[in-house]
C-alpha cells in the first residue's frame, strides 16, 4: 500500500520513519517529496492509495479528480485545519480525507504566549541589540502581564490551553465563542465579542478559519479594540484582513500585533526566499514595524506534535487499508467490508 507525502521538511521524514517503523513494522511503501501536491505534480502520487498533505496544500476539485484518476482514494491532512481541501468534491469521488485535529494544543498555546512575551518585553530587539554591543534600554519597555486583561476569540483545545497558562500569569481573562466550552469556565468569563474587544489589554485569536470567521480582524473590529492593545494570531491568516491592521498600527490604534500565520503565507512560508525579490508589499510593510512580531507558521513545531502527527495519520492510513472506520474521517465513505 503506498502513500506519497508531499510538502515534506527533513523533520516529517524523520518523524514519520520513526513511527512507521517502531509502530506499524514499516508496511507502507511511503515515498517523501518535499514539493506541494499540485496538478503539475500529482503524477508522483500515481498507484499510491493516499497522499498526505500539508496545510498550505490546496486540493480542488480538479486536483482532487486527477488524483482519483491516479487511483488515490484517501486524502491524509497532517494538520488540523481542513480549509484547503474541498470536502464535498473529495466525498462525491468517494474519497477519504481525514485530518490530526488534536496534537498537543499545549504546543500552540505555549507559542502564543511565547509570542506575546517576546512582543511584550522585546526581547528579539534584545537580542539583536546585545550581540551589536548595544545595552541601551531605550524603547524595551514591557508591561506586566499580572492583572492584565487577555481576551480570547475560540475557546476549544487551544483558546482552553491558552487560557491555562494565561491563568498561572495573573490575567484576568475572557473569551468569545459561539459554542462556549464548559472547560474554559474555570479560568475566566464568557463575554460578546464587542466586551471582549473594549476590555481586553491582548486579544488572541483561536477560532478556525471559515467563511463566517474570514477577516472577522477587519476595520470594525480594530477600532472596537481597546486602544493600544496587542493583537496575536497563531489560527489562520485569513481570519486578519491585513490593509486593515496595517492601517490601525500606523495610526497606533493597534498597539503591537504578533503573527504566526498570515493570509498570503501560502506563497512564501516554508521555504527559503532570502535570496529573492519579495513581491508581497503587505507582508513587507508589516515586517518594517518595530511593533510587529511575524513568525512562520511554526507554532504546532515541536516534538510532541510532530510524533502525534505522524502516529495520527498512519493510524488513519492503517485503518483505512484494513477497512475500519477512520475516527478523524472529514468525508462519509463507505468502509471496505
Ligand atoms: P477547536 O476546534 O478545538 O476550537 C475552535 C473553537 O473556535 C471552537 O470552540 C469553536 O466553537 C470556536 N469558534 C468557531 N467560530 C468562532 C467565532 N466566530 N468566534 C469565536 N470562536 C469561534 O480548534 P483548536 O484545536 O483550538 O484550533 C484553533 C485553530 O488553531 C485551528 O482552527 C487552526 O486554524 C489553528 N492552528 C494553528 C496552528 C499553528 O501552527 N499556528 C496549529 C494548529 C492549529
Amino acid at each position: 500500500m503506498k502513500l506519497a507525502i508531499f510538502s515534506t521538511q527533513a523533520y516529517d521524514v524523520q518523524y514519520f520513519e520513526h513511527i512507521h517503523a517502531t509502530k506499524f513494522t514499516s508496511k507502507f511503501d511511503i515515498t517523501f517529496h518535499p514539493i506541494r501536491l499540485t496538478a503539475d505534480t500529482a503524477l508522483l502520487a500515481k498507484d499510491a492509495t493516499a497522499v498526505c498533505v500539508f496545510v498550505n496544500d490546496a486540493l480542488g476539485p480538479d486536483l482532487l479528480r486527477l488524483l482519483h484518476g491516479y487511483g488515490v482514494r484517501a486524502v491524509l491532512l497532517r494538520c488540523c485545519g481542513y480549509n484547503g481541501v474541498d470536502l464535498k468534491a473529495a466525498e462525491d469521488l468517494g474519497m477519504l480525507v481525514a485530518n490530526v485535529p488534536g496534537y498537543s494544543p499545549e504546543s500552540i498555546a505555549e507559542f502564543a504566549v511565547a509570542q506575546i512575551q517576546t512582543l511584550n518585553r522585546k526581547t528579539h530587539r534584545a537580542f539583536n541589540r546585545v550581540r551589536e554591543g548595544n545595552f541601551s534600554l531605550n524603547g524595551l519597555v514591557g508591561f506586566a502581564l499580572y492583572g492584565r486583561t487577555v481576551g480570547l476569540v475560540g475557546t476549544g483545545r487551544i483558546g482552553v490551553a491558552c487560557a491555562r497558562i494565561l491563568h498561572g500569569f495573573g490575567c484576568r481573562l475572557l473569551a468569545y465563542d459561539p459554542y462556549p466550552s464548559e472547560a474554559f469556565k474555570q479560568y475566566g468569563e464568557f463575554t460578546d465579542l464587542d466586551t471582549l474587544l473594549s476590555q481586553s489589554d491582548i486579544v488572541s485569536l483561536h477560532c478556525p478559519l471559515m467563511p463566517s470567521t474570514k477577516h472577522i480582524v477587519n476595520e470594525k473590529f480594530l477600532n472596537t479594540m481597546k486602544k493600544g492593545a496587542m493583537l496575536v494570531n497563531t489560527s489562520r491568516g485569513g481570519l486578519i484582513e491585513t490593509e486593515a491592521v496595517i492601517a490601525a498600527l500606523k495610526t497606533k490604534q493597534l498597539g503591537s500585533l504578533a503573527l504566526d500565520v498570515y493570509e498570503g503565507e501560502e506563497s512564501l512560508f516554508y521555504g527559503d526566499h532570502s535570496g529573492e525579490v519579495i513581491g508581497d508589499d503587505l507582508l513587507m510593510r508589516l515586517l518594517t514595524f518595530p511593533n510587529a512580531l511575524v513568525c512562520g507558521h511554526q507554532a504546532f513545531l515541536t516534538e510532541e506534535s510532530l510524533q502525534e502527527i505522524a502516529e495520527t495519520t498512519l493510524q488513519t492510513m492503517d485503518d483505512f487499508v484494513e477497512g475500519r472506520p477512520c475516527q478523524h474521517a472529514l468525508t462519509k465513505v463507505p468502509v471496505k467490508s
